[in-house]
C-alpha cells in the first residue's frame, strides 16, 4: 500500500482547491470521491433508474462497472465528459442520495482502495479517514462556518448555481445535504478520532495547503 493523505469535511470547506495542490506539491496523484458519487448518479438518472432501495442493486452495478475517469478537473463516466453536468443543484442532490445506499458504498470504497494500491494518493470525501483507509498516513478533517462555506460555494466556478439563486437558497440547500451526509446509516460524515482538525474559514488557501504540507512531511520523516 502506497502512502494516503485522507481529506474529509462537509461540502464547502476547502477540500478540492487544498486536496489538489496538496496532491500537486507531492506529486501524487489527487482523486475526488464525491466526483465518483456524482457521476454514479448521473449515469444512474441517465438510465432513468430510482436513487433509493428499489434500484439499489442497478444503481450499485454502475458504481462497480462504469468506465470512470478521474483526470485533473475532468469526470468522465462510460466514455461522456461529465464534468459540468455534475455540478448543478439537481446533481447535488441526487449524488446525495445515491451515497446513502450501502452497496453503491461498498463498490465505490473498493474503487477508491485500488487507486491507493497503485500509487500515493491524496483522496477528500467525507468517510475517507474513517471506512475508505482507516489506517491513512495522514487524515484531516477540513471545516468552516456555515456562511464561509456557502459564500464559497456561491463563488466556486465549477458549480452551476445559476438556477439556484440567493445566496440564502445556497446556505439552505447546503446546510439539508450537510444533515443527509451526517445522519445517514451507511458511513455518515464524521471526523475521525486521529484526524487533525483545521478551520478553513479565516485563512488562505495558501496557508492551509502549507499546514496540510507541513503535517504530511512530519508524519512521512517519522516513519
Ligand atoms: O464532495 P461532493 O459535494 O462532490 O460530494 C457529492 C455527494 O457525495 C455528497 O452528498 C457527499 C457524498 N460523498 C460521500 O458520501 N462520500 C464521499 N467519500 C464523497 C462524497
Amino acid at each position: 500500500m502506497h502512502p494516503v493523505v485522507a481529506i474529509d469535511g462537509p461540502s464547502g470547506a476547502g477540500k478540492g482547491t487544498v486536496a489538489r495542490a496538496v496532491a500537486r506539491e507531492l506529486g501524487w496523484r489527487y482523486v475526488d470521491t464525491g466526483a465518483m458519487y456524482r457521476a454514479v448518479a448521473w449515469e444512474a438518472c441517465r438510465r432513468g433508474l430510482a436513487l433509493d432501495e428499489r434500484d439499489e442493486d442497478r444503481v450499485a452495478a454502475v458504481a462497480a462497472d462504469a468506465e470512470m475517469e478521474l483526470e485533473h478537473e475532468h469526470v468522465a463516466i462510460n466514455g461522456r465528459d461529465v464534468t459540468g453536468a455534475i455540478r448543478t443543484p439537481e446533481m447535488d442532490d441526487a449524488a446525495a442520495r445515491v451515497a446513502r445506499l450501502p452497496r453503491v458504498r461498498k463498490a465505490l470504497v473498493a474503487r477508491q482502495q485500488a487507486y491507493a494500491a497503485a500509487g500515493p494518493v491524496v483522496m477528500e470525501g467525507r468517510d475517507i479517514g474513517t471506512v475508505v483507509f482507516p489506517g491513512a498516513d495522514v487524515k484531516i478533517f477540513l471545516d468552516a462556518t456555515p456562511a464561509e462555506r456557502a459564500a464559497r460555494r456561491s463563488s466556486d466556478p465549477a458549480h452551476d448555481l445559476s438556477r439556484a439563486g440567493a445566496i440564502d437558497v445556497v446556505a439552505d440547500a447546503l446546510a439539508a445535504r450537510d444533515r443527509l451526509d451526517r445522519t445517514r446509516d451507511a458511513s455518515p460524515l464524521r471526523k475521525a478520532e486521529d484526524a487533525t482538525v483545521v478551520d478553513t474559514t479565516s485563512l488562505q488557501v495558501a496557508s492551509v495547503v502549507e499546514h496540510v504540507l507541513d503535517i504530511v512531511r512530519g508524519r512521512l520523516e517519522a516513519g
